[in-house]
């Protein structure tokens, strides 16, 4: 079985993103084949600053080696290192209707944020479908934010195979239910774009400074207080054990505890947990090479398997 995911290197991780698509793919690592790549291409649908997008590439390989990518056991590379998938995207496309990209929720947020969308921003499904079906993966963890897109590759591939006989895997997503969605800072889904994130790799004071903005609601102090609703609880249940859940549960429900309290045991909790993750980001960067080697082989992995699904495929419509 072949696991593939992707990320965008579209700023510094997060949470949202660690227990969304990194903590999922670290564990299914031993599963299966796994294949992780960081999504540059579909970074540059933002047209982010050159040298920002160099250092975001190298800071996401650096962050998620840290946080338990092994190379050893996952094929870790960058996008644009197989410029093969930009080939296949513009084979999908000429099978793919456009009303099924116009129905697409994440652009058409876009749409409703009333930006002037690129053609890079309507066509992202395709592109991410082209990741998928060119490595002919089987399992795709993702955060629930892109399950549609997920529906959308599907819909891509089986086209496909109508159309040219059975060459693409027809992928399956894997969405964790139970950590799908982390609350940001202000309630919402925790995303770069609403700047609402809490960073794996910040600084102390200034990570616990973001913790303690978490919105609350203005239950006074004395009063009992309801942690199935307090975006507070719901991260501190990101960190905490069921005994320490339990704990803080109990203290909502008797009054008497402040939600200042509650942020200082998510701070708390958080910053243990990340504690030797940071440690070994530490020893990471005493290697400068490092993340050169690791992406490099990786991709020279990743090639084998992309020029014989590529081949097939041109074979298949008739370009080869
Ligand atoms: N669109 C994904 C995200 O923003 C990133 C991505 C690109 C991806 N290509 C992919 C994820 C292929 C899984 C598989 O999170």
């Amino acid at each position: 079985m072949r696991i593939l995911s992707g990320i965008q290197p579209s700023g510094k991780l997060h949470i949202g993103n660690y227990f969304g698509m990194m903590r999922p793919c670290i564990e299914l690592q031993q599963q299966g084949e796994s294949f992780i790549f960081i999504a540059d291409l579909h970074a540059l649908t933002q047209l982010p600053e050159p040298k920002a997008l160099r250092e975001r590439v190298r800071d996401v390989a650096l962050d998620f080696l840290a946080c338990g990518l092994d190379p050893a056991k996952s094929t870790f590379f960058r996008q644009t290192d197989l410029p093969q998938v930009t080939e296949l995207t513009w084979v999908l496309a000429c099978l793919t209707p456009v009303g099924l990209l116009e129905r697409c929720h994440s652009y058409k947020d876009k749409l409703g944020q009333g930006l002037a969308p690129n053609h890079g921003l309507f066509t992202y499904p395709v592109l991410m479908a082209a990741d998928i079906l060119l490595y002919r993966s089987n399992l795709v963890p993702v955060g629930k934010d892109q399950k549609q897109h997920l529906e959308v590759t599907r819909d891509i591939a089986i086209r496909f195979n109508n159309q040219y006989g059975e060459i693409l895997v027809v992928p399956e997503a894997s969405i964790r239910e139970d950590v799908a969605i982390v609350p940001g800072l202000d309630g919402r889904k925790m995303s770069k774009s609403y700047d609402n994130t809490i960073e794996i790799f910040g600084a102390e004071k200034a990570l616990r400074q973001r913790v303690m903005k978490v919105v609350t609601d203005s239950t006074p102090m004395e009063q009992p207080k309801n942690p199935e609703t307090c975006n507070v609880f719901a991260l501190f249940k990101l960190f905490a054990n069921a005994a320490e859940q339990e704990e803080l549960r109990q203290r909502y429900l008797a009054g008497g505890m402040g939600y200042g309290h509650a942020k200082q045991a998510v701070f708390e909790q958080f910053w243990e947990y990340f504690r030797p993750m940071r440690a070994k980001r530490e020893e990471l960067l005493r290697s400068p090479d490092y993340v050169d080697t690791v992406l490099r082989e990786g991709a020279a992995k990743a090639r084998v398997v992309a020029d014989v699904t590529l081949a097939d495929v041109m074979l298949a419509t008739g370009l080869r």
